[in-house]
């Protein structure tokens, strides 16, 4: 197992480049299952949730390629349709692999997925939306066997605009024989990012990034190439480190765009911002600001996986804040360690209520899921002395080398290896 140990309080000076977004990269890598021929995934980060991926596209028959930036995916052929148990409880995307093997093979057997225990988190609204689309989808225990004729059009209104389900419907409708619509689609730019990929493969997909997506099918998909949007979520990471630890980091490769449900917020933590074409640097000197109440809601507006890293800044903050969670019911898991490190906090109905204090101090902690985990290292930049982080093996499913980028900003932070239950000297 692997550690972070930080020594924090070290003002941050320095660039930084964003990688590939996972969210977008996860569900492209899914998609290229569908083409018969060759996809070139270029700024394809290096998180193990993009291995585990092309390890499963592999198994699916698929020749895959991959060199740390670029994936290459080669799908003229696909003759396996099962994925192992083992290999669907490694993420939450995983259940992808539905919509994207029902498109190409029209059957298969996969496991209801895993991924951060994080909430509930069912797929009943990826079930019902396929189902609707024509599979039969049966689902035994763990394991779903589907199979479907025929993938038809459908008109599919979603009771929430699932991330996930959204991505699922439009990779299985892309190949159906007739129009798709979802209403109450979700919005989120790895949404669009997804479509461009499609479209660029010969797919007919318009109005992502809207309430209303169109998916009209198409006989086939051909070789295509595309560039992964970049990691919003890892750029509200560089964000809320800047304002916890202090400094001035010039973060490159951002699409602001996508920045604008987070931007605001950093300006009422009292943090400075100068913002080029695909630049944004942010500057935080003082201690931040407390803010009155952050929601966070589906895209466009303050985004779930900001949520832990923001919580870890208001920790410092002059005064009271608090943070209510709405999509997922069990995502202030990381708090313990906030408390750990010295924070006055506490949860009551999916909200987080945060009495700021003037200083965290280091202290050992044990990360839980993959957001909670940034948000230790998070408070721990800003804290005073030593903070060691258990189990960051949850940073490398979204973060690649995250400790590198953090060195060459200033930081002090490495990793080292440990055996479950090692005790410091
Ligand atoms: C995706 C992102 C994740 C992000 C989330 C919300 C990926 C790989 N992951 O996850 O990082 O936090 O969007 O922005 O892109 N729900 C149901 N039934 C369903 C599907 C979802 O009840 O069938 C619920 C979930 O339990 C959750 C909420 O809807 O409470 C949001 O889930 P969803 O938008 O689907 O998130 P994911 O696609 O899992």
């Amino acid at each position: 197992m692997e550690a972070f140990v930080i020594n924090g309080a070290k003002k941050l000076e320095g660039e930084v480049t964003l990688h590939g977004a996972k969210n977008s990269a996860l569900p492209i890598l899914t998609a290229s299952l569908l083409i018969k021929g060759t996809s070139v995934i270029h700024n394809c980060p290096d998180l193990t949730d993009v291995r585990n991926t092309l390890d499963i596209l592999t198994g699916l028959g698929c020749k895959v390629s991959y060199n740390g930036e670029t994936a290459v995916i080669d799908s003229t052929v696909v003759d396996i349709n099962t994925i192992s148990r083992f290999q669907t409880k490694k993420m939450r995307s995983s259940i992808l692999f539905l919509g994207a093997l029902l498109g190409r093979l029209k059957s298969g057997e996969i496991y209801l997925p895993g991924g951060c225990k994080i909430g509930e988190r069912p797929v009943d609204l990826h079930l019902d939306s396929l189902s609707r689309l024509g599979a039969d989808i049966i689902c035994d225990g763990e394991k779903l066997s589907f199979f479907a004729n025929k993938l038809e059009g459908e008109e599919i209104k979603l009771d929430f605009p699932s991330v996930g389900a959204t991505e699922n419907i439009m990779i299985a409708a892309v190949l159906s024989s007739s129009t798709t619509t979802i209403i109450n689609a979700a919005r989120e730019p790895e949404i669009s990012d997804l479509a461009d990929f499609l479209n660029k493969a010969g797919a007919r997909v318009r109005g992502a990034g809207e309430y209303v997506i169109k998916i009209e099918g198409v006989k086939s998909l051909h070789s295509v190439e595309h560039t992964v949007i970049p990691d919003r979520i890892l750029a509200s990471t560089y964000m809320s480190i800047c304002a916890s630890a202090k400094g001035s980091i010039l973060i490159k490769n951002v699409r602001l765009s996508h920045l604008t449900p987070i931007i605001p917020v950093f300006y009422s933590l009292g943090c400075r911002m100068n913002a080029g074409a695909d630049i944004l640097q942010i500057i935080s000197k003082h201690r931040p600001k407390s803010v009155e109440n952050i929601t966070t809601k589906p895209y466009p507006y303050f985004p779930t996986d900001s949520q832990p890293m923001l919580s870890a800044v208001l920790c410092t903050a002059k005064g009271k804040s608090s943070i209510t969670e709405s999509i997922f019911e069990n995502r202030f898991i990381y708090a313990n360690g906030l408390k750990a490190l010295g924070a006055d906090v506490y949860e009551k109905d999916n909200t987080l209520y945060i009495n700021g204090v003037k200083r965290l101090y280091g202290a050992r902690v044990k990360a839980t899921d993959l957001r909670g985990a940034a948000a230790l290292v998070t408070a721990a930049l800003g804290a005073k002395g030593r903070t060691v982080i258990e189990n960051i093996a949850y940073i490398d499913r979204g973060y690649e080398s995250l400790e590198k980028g953090l060195s060459s900003l200033g930081a002090d932070i490495k990793r080292f290896e440990y055996e479950e239950g090692y005790k410091e000297n």
